[in-house]
Parts: structure tokens; sequence; C-alpha cells
């Protein structure tokens, strides 16, 4: 691994000077350190409020958490790339189980979206995650393939460029997370399905989230298949995201 990422998704929490007063408290307690970074994903309208208080800090990546694939047009309610790049941001969630499951995000739409980030230049974060009756029936691995599914046709480079997320459904927003071990299962399915479409594993990161906190954070990032985390309600209150940004693998 060569890197570790630390990712906040504030869902729909935090406009503008909220997310101002959260960097403030924030930038006073994180230092920065070599190989690793801190990736924000505000609602779209604080985008360009987290981006100005962070313009100084390279390590700290700014994204979204939707996007729409058309460059501009008549599509009320969307965010298009070149938006949220004029307002800061340098990566977008894409599949988020939220998007899926609450506003029917399909597998042809995670990969519509895939592509015009990375056509863009843009890091596509793309989410992956079973429900819990998947998990029961035996069909979590299979449910991951499907959702990866979103990136066929895509070549080795630009999967390459991909940083992946592996949240379990039932893991999100309950306080129960995945063991390491049962996210090593799943983020070794991911590294076999890149590695059949030729991308070496050290070009692969595989990101852990669903219910993340400071007291479970090191003995998640210390399994060797977790590159980092995508943390939801635990990245909402700024001194205890300086204390998970902080944890290191044992
Ligand atoms: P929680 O950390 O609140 O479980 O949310 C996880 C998540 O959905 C991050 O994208």
């Amino acid at each position: 691994m060569s890197k570790l990422i630390f990712a906040g998704n504030w869902k729909m929490n935090m406009g503008p000077a909220a997310a101002r007063d959260f960097l403030k408290v924030f930038l006073q307690r994180y230092k920065k350190e070599s190989g690793v970074e801190v990736w924000i994903f505000p609602p779209a309208s604080s985008i360009e409020a987290v981006a100005r208080e962070v313009r100084d800090r390279p390590e700290i990546v700014v994204g979204a958490q939707h996007v729409y694939w058309e460059e501009s047009g008549a599509f009320t309610g969307e965010t298009s790339i070149p938006i949220i790049v004029d307002a800061g941001a340098r990566a977008a969630l894409v599949g988020h189980s939220e998007r899926r499951h609450i506003f029917g995000e399909t597998v042809e739409d995670t990969g519509r979206r895939a592509r015009a980030l990375l056509d863009a230049g843009l890091t596509p974060v793309f989410c992956v995650g079973e429900k819990l009756e998947q998990r029961e029936a035996g069909h979590t691995e299979a449910v991951v393939v499907a959702q990866l599914g979103g990136l066929d046709g895509l070549n080795a480079s630009q999967l390459s460029k991909i940083v992946f997320a592996y949240e379990p459904v039932w893991a999100i927003g309950t306080g129960k997370n995945a063991t390491p071990a049962d996210a090593a299962q799943v983020h070794a399915a991911i590294h076999n399905w890149m590695a059949g479409r030729g991308v070496a594993r050290r070009d692969v990161t595989v990101l852990y989230g669903g219910s993340v906190k400071p007291e479970n954070v090191v003995s998640l990032i210390s399994e060797p298949t977790i590159d980092g985390v995508l943390v939801g309600g635990a990245s909402l209150e700024a001194a205890g995201w300086a204390e998970i940004v902080a944890a290191r693998p044992n």
C-alpha cells in the first residue's frame, strides 16, 4: 500500500458556515504526514467553502458526493463535473449505497458517472456493498462483483485511477462495523476482479466504510487489504475526525 486515505462523507450535513467552523478546528489539530491523505466530501453547496479553507493543504482533497455525467444543460437539480471542478473538487463518490438504494442509481449510471469523472481527470470513489439479507444468503461477493460490472469497458490504466470503497449496507450508520476479516474477504475479491483486468495489486486502493469510529479505526486500517476508511457520522465532529485521521496501522 502506498498511501493511507481518511475520507469523510458529510452526507446531507454542514452548510458553508458550519464547514468553515469545522475546518478551523480540524486544521489546528491535523498534522500533515507523508503518505497520508485526508479527503472530504461536503454537500455540493459547501465544496467551495471547504476548498478555500484547504487551499494551502494539497494533501487534503475535496470531492463531491454526486455528479451528473453531462457537462451542462437542462438537468434541473443536477451538478456537473465542470461545476464541481470550478468549486474546487478533485474527486467524487459514485454508487454510494444511499444513492443506489434511496435514489435508484443503477449499475449503468455508476459506469457513466465513473467514466465522465475519469475523462475529466477526477478520481471516482466507487462504492460497493451488500445488504444484510444478501450477506446472510451468502451472496456478498456476487453482489459486489455485479456492482463492479458498472466499470466494464474501462481499461487497466483507467481502472487503476479509481479508488474503491467497500461499504456493507448493514454497517452504514448502524454502529455495527464489519470485522477487519469480513472486509478483507471483500477487498480481496475487488483485488481479484482488478487483477483479472490487468491491474496490479499496488495500483488498487480499497477503503472500508461503515460505522468507522475512533475506537475501531486502528484495527481496521491494520488489516493489510484496507488502504483507508470512508467515514460518515464520525467525520462530522472536528475533534473526533482529527482523532481518526491521526490513527496509524499497528
Ligand atoms: P457511517 O460512518 O455513518 O456508518 O457512514 C458510512 C458511509 O456511508 C460513508 O460513506
